[in-house]
Order: structure tokens, then sequence, then C-alpha cells
């Protein structure tokens, strides 16, 4: 009897891990033509979203074009209300040229639509090594639910990488990105120290944001996609994010219970709180979850940069910095350190990618047990 995906003998496991060792993700499915998603990849019903989206609700879009010469209390003030309320905004006049952007996200496609031999080599759902093609991210529990897109992944840690691991086909493309990157980290750095109420210096002297984890982003078209999701909804757990999307749309954010579009902006990047500057700005900045939508027709490519502490100091311990806290503002984190927060993450992340924040809250009892 041909077995179906509702039988109740299905077997998750062998399942994703014959996904897994074909080597060719997403796009490997796509390609051989099948016209249903398999199970793994089919999300949950969610029982407590409102119907939405709003379709006035727009996430602050904010120009920087004042900010180069020096720091804008208009655009402190912008990025703190944006920060707080939406915990995601874009950026325009940002200064990456878009030769830069438009090669990056072409560089992104040309790495994905290699023939599967040419990424079969860096396959693997194991987070060690530096440069890697994956779809799921270490092991996927049953019940969870995969995201329907392929990534390619570079660790920076400390800003550096051997240029040579990266594939020729995307090298120039993203080496050429990452220097720009880092200049727009530094310029986010300053006004969301200002934003926290500190000096501009802040959070650059705390080396919480020196080391990046570049996610290249493949969404190819699902044959049912009203059950995939291109990423399932989930909060970042690093300090800060900075993506580049193409211009077909799909992002939405949680905002007020309902999800809106994060709409495709010519030139912009779009900016949003991790998990971890939610931690350390003690609740005043919010770490939003996200997902992306599925599409019948046609391949979607973003670019997700993910800053993180120094790879040395990622043992120094973290807590809400005193200039957010006052008599009547509290700490409500314990401290932590970076490394730890993630483990958390990863462990939670295996029951639907929540964040840790719960985990540390001071009141908290410590509920995730090793
Ligand atoms: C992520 C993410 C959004 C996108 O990779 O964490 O939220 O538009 N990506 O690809
Ligand atoms: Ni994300």
């Amino acid at each position: 009897m041909e077995k179906t995906d509702d039988s109740n003998d299905y077997d998750w496991d062998k399942e994703v891990e014959e996904f897994e060792k074909s080597k060719g993700g997403v796009k490997g499915l796509v390609d051989s033509g099948i016209t249903k998603v398999p199970r793994f990849f089919i999300s949950p019903p969610e029982p407590d979203a409102k119907p939405g989206p709003h379709p006035d609700a727009l996430i602050p879009i904010i120009d920087l074009e004042g900010v180069r010469g020096g720091l804008d209390h208009k655009v402190v003030g912008a990025i703190r209300n944006a920060s707080r309320k939406w915990g995601f905004f874009q950026v325009v006049n940002h200064g990456i040229p878009t030769s830069v952007t438009d090669a990056m996200l072409r560089g992104t496609r040309a790495l994905h639509e290699q023939p599967k031999e040419a990424k079969q080599d860096l396959y693997t759902s194991d987070g060690a090594p530096d440069v890697r093609f994956y779809a799921i991210n270490g092991r996927l529990e049953e019940g969870d639910a995969a995201s329907w897109r392929d990534a390619f992944a570079c660790k920076f840690i400390d800003g550096e990488i051997d240029p040579e691991l990266v594939p020729p086909v995307c090298r120039g493309e993203i080496m050429e990105y990452m220097k720009h990157m880092i200049k727009v980290r530094d310029v986010l750095s300053e006004l969301l120290s200002e934003a926290l109420g500190a000096s501009k210096e802040l959070l650059g002297e705390m080396q919480c944001m020196e080391s990046e984890y570049l996610t290249c982003l493949y969404y190819p078209a699902s044959p049912e996609p009203d059950k995939s999701l291109g990423t399932v909804a989930h909060s970042d757990p690093t300090v800060l994010t900075v993506l580049l999307q193409d211009d077909t749309g799909g992002l939405q954010i949680k905002h007020d219970g309902c999800w809106i579009d994060v709409p495709p902006v010519p030139g912009a990047l779009i900016v949003n709180i991790g998990d971890f500057l939610q931690l350390m700005s003690n609740d005043k900045f919010m770490s939003v979850e996200h997902r992306v939508l599925s599409r019948s027709k046609g391949s979607r490519v973003s670019v997700a940069c993910f800053f993180f502490p120094r790879g040395q100091e990622m043992a120094n311990i973290y807590a809400p910095v005193k200039q957010v806290i006052s008599p009547n503002n509290p700490p409500i984190y314990k401290q932590v350190n970076y490394i730890d927060f993630v483990t958390h993450y990863q462990k939670r992340s295996s029951r639907g990618g929540h964040s840790a924040l719960a985990n540390y809250k001071l009141d908290s009892i410590n509920y995730c047990i090793d």
C-alpha cells in the first residue's frame, strides 16, 4: 500500500534523513518535480494569530542621509521609537551603492543556482564549518516545521574569514558587501547607543557586534504555498540583524498580534533588534517575531547579516546596560554570556524558534533542563 503523509506510520526521522542525504536542499526537491510539500515542512496553524494583516501598518523607514557627518537627534529619536515599538525598521541612504547590493543579490542567486554537484561538498546541517550550505540547521525535532528555503552561510568571527573558503561564484560580492556591512554596523552602533540614552561609543566599547554570520537565502517556489513557510516564525537570537531583500516580498513581522508585511523598498536595508539586544536594553528595545511566506511562482533571495559579540569576548558577561536602569526601571534580566544565551535559544528553538529571554528573567525559575 502506498504510504501517505497522513498515515500514522510516517517516519519523521527517516524522511528528514533522506532529504538531508540528498544534499540538494529545497531547490533539489523542487527540481525533482515534487507536487506536494513533504510533511516535515508543514507548519501547524497558529491558534492565536489575529486576522490580518493590518493594511495600514508599515514599519518605519528612516533616512540616514543626515547622520553620515555626525549624529542627528531626529534620527536617534526615530530609531529609539522604531526599536521600542516595532523592533524593525528600514534604512535608506545608508551609503551602500546599489551596485553592491544588486551584485550581492545576484551573487546569492548564482550561488544557489549552481548545479547540485558544485554545492554538495559544503552541504551540512552541522553548524561547525565556517562556510556551508544547508536547509535544516541542526536537528529537526519531530513536530517542528522546516523552512522552505536554502541557506548558504559564512561565519566572520571577529570580522574575519578566509576568503578562499567562499565559493568563487560569489566570493568577490560577499567580501565587498561585508566591507560595507561593517560601516553600516558602525553607524547603527552609534545611533542605537544614543537611542539607549548612552554616549555613542557604548555598544562599540562593549564589542557586542564584532562578529558576523552572513546567510545568503534562496526561497524556491512551493507546490503548496499555503502549507509551507519560507522561514518559519522566529526571533533572531543575536544582537542586531541587517537584511537585504529582493523586490519580491514575503517577509512579515508580528505587530500587535497581527502579521504585517515588510514591503520591499528599493535601495533599503531592513534592520531588526535581536533577542540579546532586547536583554541588554532591559526591554527598551524589542526583538519581534518574523517569518517569510512561501510563494507559488518564482524564487526569492535575501541576505541576512547577524551581528554578535567578539569571539574572545563571547565568554564576557552581559546584562542590561546601566544607562537604561533607574529606581523606576530595575533590571529585569540576569547577567549572561552570549554562548549560554544562544545555547538556550537553540534548545528552545527545537520547540518552535522561541527566544531564550524568558529563561533569563530575574524572577524566572530556570526551566531549561540540560
Ligand atoms: C532570518 C530571517 C528573513 C528573510 O534569516 O533570520 O528572518 O527575509 N530572514 O529572509
Ligand atoms: Ni530572522
